[in-house]
């Protein structure tokens, strides 16, 4: 039987990760947080000084990367990184080993293995185009990047890290475009996705608004016979919202 999947993809700071928690909550399904896998590998690379053009050694690495996801924390090597994987750094450090086509190669069935009964809800950048192109639900959320640098601004300083908004703006602007632009798995909306500007929406409103597309469109559990005409793959159902 196939494992439905939620999933939420879009830039930085664009609410996906604290919609796609609350999400999986609501539901009682997995979570996959794709961007700390590749913020663990930058990481990893960074601590082995491996160069970004280094592609071969760094898919090995990704291959056999020791990152260990336990609720929130998240151990690298053996060893606590949270904080560190989640400064804005990290998050450079993660889209530069992430425009590498055999990098994203070598992560694939990792990201795949999450799919696990009784659903997952994904969130990153290619969810919906790469790794999960047959999910039943795909969501792509932006907002305005002067609003992302903001979030993401206090976001930082609420966990006690003193950044710069003109820095962080300057930063997130450098990798959007990084990741929008690479040849491997660029980011952008899925064929067919629910589009959802959340410049003016906080995370309750997104959540509500993600939940009613869940609600609304294809199925959420599969169907309990598989085999019949229906009890295949699930199929997208696209919302004509985009
Ligand atoms: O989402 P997060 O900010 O943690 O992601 C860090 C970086 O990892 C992104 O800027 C992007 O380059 C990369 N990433 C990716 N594909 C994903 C998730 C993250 O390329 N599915």
């Amino acid at each position: 039987m196939t494992v439905p999947v939620i999933c939420i993809d879009g830039p930085n700071a664009s609410g996906k990760g604290a919609v796609s928690r609350a999400v999986a909550e609501r539901l009682g399904w997995h979570r996959l947080d794709s961007g700390v896998l590749y913020r663990g590998l930058g990481l990893a690379a960074a601590r082995r000084s491996l160069a970004p053009t280094e592609s071969a050694r760094l898919a090995r690495l990704a291959a056999n990367l020791d990152l260990e996801l336990r609720g929130d924390r998240v151990l690298l090597d053996g060893r606590d990184v949270t904080r560190e994987v989640g400064t804005e750094e990290a998050g450079t450090g993660a889209s530069r080993v992430a425009a590498l086509a055999p990098v994203r190669a070598a992560l694939l069935a990792r990201q795949r293995g999450f799919r696990r009964h009784p659903g997952l809800v994904a969130d990153g950048r290619d969810m919906g185009t790469v790794v999960f192109p047959d999910a039943t639900w795909k969501v792509f959320l932006n907002a305005s990047p002067e609003v992302r640098a903001r979030r993401r601004y206090n976001q930082l300083r609420d966990q006690g890290m003193d950044v710069s908004l003109a820095g962080l703006f300057e930063a997130i602007r450098e990798r959007d475009e990084r990741d929008r632009t690479r040849e491997a798995a660029p980011l952008r909306a899925a064929e067919g996705a629910f589009c959802l500007d959340t410049t003016h929406l906080g995370v309750e409103e997104t959540l509500e608004r993600v939940m009613e597309h869940v609600r609304t469109t294809g199925r959420p559990t599969p169907p309990a016979s598989p085999g019949g005409p229906g009890g295949g793959s699930p199929r997208h159902t696209p919302s004509g919202d985009t």
